[in-house]
């Protein structure tokens, strides 16, 4: 997905520099073209032929050659860009990116880019816990930066905190997603809750299903990489998402993922239900394993969990609400009867007779519902099925704001 993007990375001097050769040949990998603009000091961590070397282009240093007097045309080099990613970004450069400064190639070249920017900022815990930072980091993001935020782990000082700069992998994946989902996500706090929940029998069964929770953690990830603030509400066992800056809380049955959610709902822009919450509990779970002789399992009582879709579904809410609906025919009439019954603002149906679609699959095909308009996703893995509804959840919401 990053085929042909015009990729200009920016180093500057911070330890995490070294981890920057692989995230090029990651890129390259995809078939990104890449070029390299840097401060004198990130090349005590990182040297000019091995960034050279990997990006296949020569590296810019320093816009003047006081020799030759020639001089690197960083105006060119800003507008040949497509995105331009800063990492790692010391709180130095945060600091002169935000005011305007321009005494090194990076600071320059990013303040002539026309593209989209993206900042990974890494350094110790304290200096990025240190409130001048988080003004910094602010500002940034007001000026209308894109961040990839630190991670929490070891760092260089052998202290244990948030400031180290995610793995290559993780950035590839980051800037893969971020270039494809709609810009309204920036800011924007989104709950999505994800997996099957689990309705106690005894203290050794439950009932359940079979969602994994992949299609869950698709759309928080995708969200997350557009520069929403994330909370997945996420079912015990179910997947985790890759990116640890997701806000995850782990719930087991409806009720907890009722309270869970209701407590946070009107903080957020928008509720994604792609959880696969169980219609029906136990009445009184067995404080016992029930066992077999006695026939337990044959008078249980079963009592009606709240929707907690339609609960959410109050009139003049502040935020979009997504359904899912996973049904055995893929009827489109009776998911748009659903979407009207549940009150939401769009429904993203799958069906169990389609291959490679709903549970446990890496891959869905989707119907995605709204009140006026009807959209076919067709087969493809989870992650691109997320950023589709993503960018229909975004076009819906700027066309109301037009209303
Ligand atoms: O997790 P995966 O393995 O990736 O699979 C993805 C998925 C198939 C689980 C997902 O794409 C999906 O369809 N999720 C919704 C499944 C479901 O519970 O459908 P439903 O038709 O029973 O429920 C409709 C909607 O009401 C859903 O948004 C559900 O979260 C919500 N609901 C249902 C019952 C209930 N008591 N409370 C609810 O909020």
């Amino acid at each position: 997905m990053l085929a042909g993007k015009r990729i200009l990375l920016g180093i500057t001097g911070g330890i995490a520099a070294y981890k920057i050769p692989e995230f090029i040949r990651l890129l390259r990998a995809e078939g990104a073209e890449v070029k390299v603009v840097c401060t004198p000091q990130s090349l005590d961590f990182v040297t000019p032929l091995t960034l050279a070397t990997t990006s296949g282009n020569p590296v810019v240093v320093s816009l003047f050659d006081a020799h030759s007097g020639t001089w690197v045309n960083h105006v060119e080099l800003a507008l040949w860009a497509d995105v331009m990613v800063i990492a790692p970004l010391t709180a130095n450069s945060l600091a002169g990116l935000v005011n305007g400064k321009t005494d090194n190639a990076v600071l320059v070249t990013a303040l002539c880019t026309r593209c989209p920017v993206v900042l990974v900022p890494a350094m110790d815990h304290d200096m990025w816990e240190h409130q001048s930072t988080l003004n910094n980091i602010q500002k940034a993001e007001a000026m209308g930066y894109a961040l990839m935020r630190p991670e929490y782990g070891a760092l260089a000082s052998g202290l244990i905190g948030q400031g180290r700069m995610p793995e290559p992998p993780a950035m590839l994946q980051f800037l893969t997603l971020f270039q494809q989902c709609h810009s309204w996500w920036k800011g924007k706090k989104v709950l999505i809750s994800s997996g099957g929940t689990r309705e106690a029998i005894d203290p050794v069964r439950f009932i359940s299903n079979q969602s994994s929770g992949k299609m869950g953690v698709a759309l928080a990830e995708a969200a997350y990489c557009a520069g929403a603030q994330v909370t997945l509400v996420r079912t015990r066992g179910s997947k985790m998402p890759y990116f640890k800056n997701i806000n995850c809380i782990e719930v087991e049955t409806a009720l907890q993922m009722q309270s869970a959610i209701s407590g946070m709902a009107n903080e957020q822009d928008v509720i994604c239900m792609a959880a696969a919450v169980a219609d029906f509990r136990v009445d009184q779970p067995s404080l016992q394993k029930l066992k077999k002789k006695d026939q337990g399992l044959n008078h249980l009582i079963w009592v009606e969990n709240p929707d907690i879709l339609k609960g959410l579904a109050q009139e003049n809410r502040p935020y979009f609400l997504l359904g899912f609906a996973l049904e055995s025919n893929g009827n489109v009439q009776d998911a748009r009867l659903k979407l009207l019954q549940k009150g939401a603002d769009a429904l993203a149906l799958n069906s169990l007779t389609d291959s490679g679609a709903g549970f446990g699959t890496d891959t869905n095909k989707m119907t995605l519902i709204t009140h006026d308009s009807t959209y076919e996703l067709s087969l493809k893995s989870k992650t691109e099925i997320a950023v589709e509804i993503l960018n229909i959840v975004a076009e819906c919401k700027l066309k109301s704001s037009q209303v």
